[in-house]
């Protein structure tokens, strides 16, 4: 854990230069725009360590997979969001001698992200080794505005100074990935072209055949310049020099845009990528800078969560609002939300099920419904490589298996346990249908696309399941389920669980569909040759004979058979020496532990809650949490939740604080990998329906809020079908605001309430 990061309501702040955070505040001050997306990489060069990063969304390569022992059914490749030209660059040199701040006496350094603008700024003075002083202040940002280009302004002023100041803006294609398989570089040159005030760089990925056009244009200010263009391999650059005195101070504005094949013809990139930086340069910095500040004031007017009494944990849930929005807009149904979004190269970019799982709920309510739509889509577009998967793994009868990690709907990963066993992902899916229908009573979108998906993936589970002679009963066999400190179990009930409820689910959505459209449910029934009657039959007798493992005595859901044969010795009585488990343990003495790596059986009650009443609830919650390590991040904020319905006020506060400053306060020990972006989404949720206790009940906003005892008041606001509420609360109680022009009726504290267009109403218990 480190503290390093100054508490502000609106900006990370880091002061003095410590080269040894430096990796983790390149995670921490990432920047993004949906598009494209950036570490907090130095514009100048530094010669320290570093982890390099300039991403842009939906262009991967497929590294080619290396596993000790390959198994039948593993994939080929793993997709990767490559590390893409740097357009950050701009070299500095004084009298020929490079500003580089791990072999400068650094006096002054401070980066500060501006959440509520959307910017990143850095101001530092420095000493170079024969003494020339400098003081440099940098900003950009990627726009949101025009979401494929980024800004910097970039000023050196002398303090010491007085010669020849080599300025060198640079666009370097020449870039690889840390996490290359084989060390391989995943680009090859198309073009490039230098000129007098830019230049531009276009770049074909291996294999996928991407090509990513990367160019800029600066323009300086401060002094008489002479500009000299140079090429080289894969790269760039215009060399600019110019005469500075002490006092004197020397600007250059760069403009950078990226545009990509997926989203323009590829023989017109370079002409788009000019046109592009020629109508941002024409704007100019400050007018872009403004429009993203304004981009930036619209996002937040609807996302915000103001916690009063607490800057750390204003300062946190906003810098995962943030990190959210930079991450994934929703303007492409192609993308989708990689675990460390664009802040690092881990998990390769790809989408898993911590998508439906967790950052649903966020754009849900935070973002307009197409937003959550499109991420439905992603997997309706990917439906037939799910078919294909599962064909592959020897399922028939279009049945769906949903990859656990992939770019385009291929399967990437490849450890067994998880590949084909951690096959929960598919229910994941199934629920997030439900959950987007349940929030927005879009019903058309089953008609459309849901039930297909469904009907596939409730396919996959008839298939999938065994029926014991022994038991009489249905079981499922080699799973994993979401706790992967546990492998090729039997009957995980969370997987068992999901599978009979997607099941149940598809049945009750093709009854709907055929109830209310006929013609299009007659048509996909073709489509898909489904057999209503028979298959029909064959789920419920599933549905009905399904084998759930339970302990009587202890009156709680089994995570597995054979669970509780485990050696049970709690988390807590475990030596803080021996954690994280997963660093300090064999893989061996994980597996055969009691540890439970993340909400697993409590994940399924969080996903079906109404179904048990609390006592149920509480016992599964005070057996499981006490055996759990939390070492996923996407655990603590399932915990907060149930502990907040439980009236446990204090251990969800608990669980939220460790997923609020995950990232910011490095908990994990390895922000400097990225941060988890996903896990983000979770904070929101320990907040909005965890302190805030809101759920979707009978197409109704219900809220069971209470008060973190540290707090004065904190508010939220949400879209729910059409209609935007802000929710505070405080010690006076729970005031509801109605934002839109429409009238809105929720439940607080199991009371029903119409709030009126623009109406305030204050609610108390
Ligand atoms: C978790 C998975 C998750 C993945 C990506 C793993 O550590 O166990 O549930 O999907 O990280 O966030």
């Amino acid at each position: 854990m480190k503290d390093y990061i100054k508490i502000d309501e609106w900006k990370i702040i880091e002061e003095g230069f410590d080269p040894h955070v430096h990796k983790i505040s390149e995670s921490i001050f990432s920047l993004g725009n949906g598009r494209m997306g950036q570490r907090a990489n130095f514009e100048e060069a530094y010669s320290g360590e570093t982890l390099q990063g300039n991403y842009v969304a939906g262009v991967y390569y497929p590294d080619k997979t290396r596993v000790g022992w390959w198994k039948n059914g593993y994939p080929e490749y793993f997709a990767k969001v490559l590390n893409a030209a740097n357009w950050v660059g701009i070299d500095i040199q004084l009298d020929g001698e490079q500003l580089d701040l791990a072999k400068c006496e650094v006096t002054i350094f401070r980066r500060e992200l501006n959440m509520k603008e959307g910017y990143l700024k850095r101001n530092f003075t420095a000493k170079t080794a024969s003494g020339k002083q400098v003081e440099v202040e940098a900003i950009r940002f990627c726009s949101m505005a025009d979401d494929e280009t980024g800004a910097i302004k970039y000023s050196v002023k002398s303090i010491t100074f007085n010669g020849e100041i080599t300025i060198t803006p640079s666009i370097d294609g020449d870039v690889k990935n840390q996490d290359s398989n084989y060390d391989e570089k995943f680009w090859d040159e198309v073009s490039k072209e230098a000129r007098q005030d830019g230049g531009c760089v276009q770049m074909r990925t291996k294999k996928t055949g991407f090509e990513v056009a990367t160019g800029m244009k600066f323009q300086i200010v401060g002094g008489e310049v002479s500009s000299e263009p140079i090429i080289k391999e894969k790269y760039i650059a215009s060399v600019v020099k110019t005469q500075m005195k002490a006092g004197q101070t020397v600007t250059i504005y760069k403009y950078a845009a990226n545009l990509s094949s997926q989203n323009h013809p590829t023989e017109q990139l370079s002409t788009l990528t000019y046109a592009m930086l020629d109508k941002v340069a024409a704007k100019g910095f400050d007018t872009m800078l403004a429009e993203q500040v304004a981009a930036w004031a619209k996002k937040w007017e609807h996302n915000d969560i103001i916690i009063d009494g607490d800057v750390s944990a204003q300062q946190a849930i906003r810098f995962n609002i943030f990190q959210l929005n930079q991450t994934y807009t929703g303007e492409d149904d192609r993308l989708n939300i990689g675990p460390k979004g664009f802040t690092g190269e881990k998990y390769g970019g790809s989408t898993y099920w911590d998508t439906e799982a967790y950052c649903v709920p966020f754009y849900l309510s935070t973002a307009e419904q197409r937003v959550t739509r499109n991420l439905l889509l992603y997997r309706y577009k990917q439906l037939g490589k799910a078919i294909e998967n599962a064909k592959l793994l020897g399922f028939d009868n279009g049945a769906a298996l949903y990859p656990m990690v992939t770019m385009d709907g291929t399967e990437c990963h490849n450890e067994w346990e998880i590949t084909f066993e951690e096959i929960h992902r598919n229910g994941a899916i199934a629920f997030a249908i439900f959950n987007y229908v349940r929030y927005t009573g879009d019903e058309a979108y089953l008609a459309d696309y849901g039930l297909e998906v469904l009907l596939a993936i409730a396919r996959f589970w008839s298939q999938r399941v065994t029926w014991s002679d022994d038991k009489q009963q249905y079981v499922m066999l080699g799973v994993t389920g979401p706790n992967e400190y546990e492998n090729n179990v039997n009957n995980n009930w969370y997987t068992s669980t999901l599978a009979v409820w997607c099941m149940q689910y598809a049945l009750e959505v093709a009854d709907k569909v055929k109830a209310t459209d006929k013609t299009k449910y007659d048509a996909l029934v073709a489509k898909i040759s489904f057999d209503a009657d028979k298959e029909g039959a064959g789920f419920k007798d599933i549905i009905a004979k399904m084998y759930y493992p339970y302990d009587e005595k202890q009156q709680i859901f089994l995570q597995q058979d054979g669970y509780l044969d485990k050696e049970q010795i709690l988390v807590k009585d475990l030596s803080a020496s021996q954690r994280p488990i997963n660093q300090k343990w064999s893989w061996d003495r994980i597996l055969r532990s009691c540890y439970i790596k993340q909400a697993d059986v409590l994940q399924g009650i969080y996903f079906f809650e109404d179904r048990y009443d609390i006592d149920t609830i509480r016992r599964n919650f005070d057996y499981y949490e006490p055996r759990t390590v939390h070492e996923s991040s996407l655990s603590p904020c399932v915990h907060a939740i149930l502990a907040a319905k439980l009236g446990d006020e204090k251990r969800a506060y608990e669980f939220y604080l460790r997923t609020s400053r995950l990232d910011l306060d490095d908990y994990n020990n390895d922000t400097e990998d990225g941060c988890h972006i996903t896990s983000m989404a979770g904070t929101w949720m320990s907040v909005v329906e965890g302190f805030g206790g809101m759920r979707v009940r009978d197409g109704k906003l219900s809220f069971n809020p209470f008060l973190p005892e540290k707090w004065n008041s904190f508010s939220f606001n949400v879209g729910f079908r059409g209609t935007t509420i802000k929710v505070t609360v405080s010690k006076e109680g729970v005031r509801v605001k109605n934002l839109s022009g429409g009238d809105i009726s929720i439940m607080v504290y199991q009371k029903e309430y119409n709030i009126f267009a623009g109406q305030d109403q204050l609610l108390k218990p």
